[in-house]
């Protein structure tokens, strides 16, 4: 249950919607017909405020992230739904990179959860498994590694240049996102935590991984939890997904190991996202980004953010109704009614109008 939640008199809850760019602006309005339609059946109270924050305001006004945003998100916001950043008049990125690292910098989002759920057996790309095979969660650290802009250029353009990037790990760091993962598995009877580093090479950062591990680990008696280089893990995610629960992993190979899985799961299209600090205002993302190639056409995939609606709702603590979403979605692969990407006709709105029939019609 989220700290705000209780807030007297106001509604259930308070969503800072920042759709963004690009697709961003078309996806997110898909999510939000959802929610309101599945809250509204099951008579709870949602309000959303958007804000304009992306490539358009930054260009007209030079304002990324305006003074006092994180205060005011974190005081005022139960959770905030997020489209996507990314402008092809922005080629620096610099908007992206203030708004969204901002945000999960400032306001301590030391979790990127990334589940992995494979909902219908046509979509892996993998050969001979099915829905039952793929269904794993990673936990990304979000605040610390590669990720903190550590470092400097010496000799800069010249013939003997050096560039030196910081890998950046606390042990508090480290320890409440391994712990993070152990208590997610023990709060959903999974099985299987499996943590996955380079600590044959990376003798110090990682060092540090392998020592909170080993001593974290003996508070979870129940569960197996296992160690895998980062380079077996991939291999292993490959070769046979169904040997996982839950990954937990540094920033930079979160990063990737959960965009592999995304592919294994049907693609960025499909694929949601959390950036949560439990108990705080926290931000969910579809994991695509603004799609400048598509953008405009109205054929961008509504599902991936959909289903981010959905782990947002889980986090408010309307599981029941997270759960809904994801069974439409799942409803909407089975009959086929979806976008170009996964091989359909149907366009973004049509897509969320359909979610939004099913959710709310029960
Ligand atoms: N979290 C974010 O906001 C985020 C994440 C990734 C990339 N970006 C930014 O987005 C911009 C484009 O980056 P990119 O092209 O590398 O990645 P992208 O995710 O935007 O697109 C990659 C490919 O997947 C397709 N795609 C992505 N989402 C889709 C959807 N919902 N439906 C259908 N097709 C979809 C695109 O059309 C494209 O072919 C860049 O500016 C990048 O920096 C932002």
């Amino acid at each position: 249950m989220s700290v705000k939640l209780l807030r007297e008199g106001g509604p259930a809850a308070r969503i800072a919607v920042i759709p963004g760019d690009g697709i961003g602006k078309e996806v997110t309005p898909e999510s939000i017909k959802a929610i309101r339609s599945v809250l509204e059946s099951a008579r709870r109270q949602i309000e959303f405020v958007e804000f304009d924050w992306g490539a358009d305001k930054f260009l007209r006004e030079g304002v990324t992230l305006p003074s006092g945003a994180v205060e005011m998100l974190a005081n005022e916001f139960d959770a905030i739904l997020f489209g996507a950043l990314g402008d092809p008049r922005v080629p620096s990125n610099q908007h992206a990179a203030d708004i969204l690292l901002g945000l999960r910098f400032k306001l301590d989002l030391f979790v990127n959860a990334r589940p992995v759920e494979l909902f219908h057996d046509r979509l892996t790309p993998l050969r001979d498994r099915s829905t039952n095979d793929v269904r794993f969660m990673v936990f990304r650290e979000n605040t610390e590694g590669l990720y903190v802009g550590v470092g400097g250029f010496f000799k800069k353009d010249t013939a003997d240049e050096i560039a030196v990037q910081e890998d950046v790990n606390s042990r508090k760091g480290v320890e409440r996102i391994i712990r993070h993962a152990f208590d997610y598995a023990r709060r959903n009877q999974l099985k299987r935590v499996c943590m996955s580093d380079k600590s044959n090479a990376m003798t110090f950062a990682h060092d540090l991984w392998q020592r909170v591990f080993k001593q974290l680990r003996q508070e979870y008696p129940e569960i197996e939890s296992r160690h895998l280089y980062i380079d077996t893990l991939a291999m292993e995610v490959v070769r046979d997904p169904r040997q996982f629960d839950v990954i937990v992993t540094c920033n930079l190979f979160g990063d990737i190991i959960s965009d592999l899985g995304a592919q294994l799961a049907g693609g960025l299209g499909l694929a949601p996202s959390g950036n949560i600090h439990p108990g705080r205002t926290s931000l969910f993302e579809p994991v695509h980004g603004s799609a400048p190639n598509i953008a405009g056409k109205g054929i961008a995939n509504p599902l991936g953010s959909i289903l981010t609606a959905g782990m947002m709702l889980d986090f408010l603590g309307w599981k029941s109704e997270g759960e809904i979403l994801r069974r439409a979605v799942r409803s909407a692969l089975q009959e086929n009614f979806v976008t170009p990407d996964l091989g359909g006709d149907k366009g973004t709105a049509e897509v969320g109008d359909w979610i939004a029939a099913r959710v709310g019609d029960r």
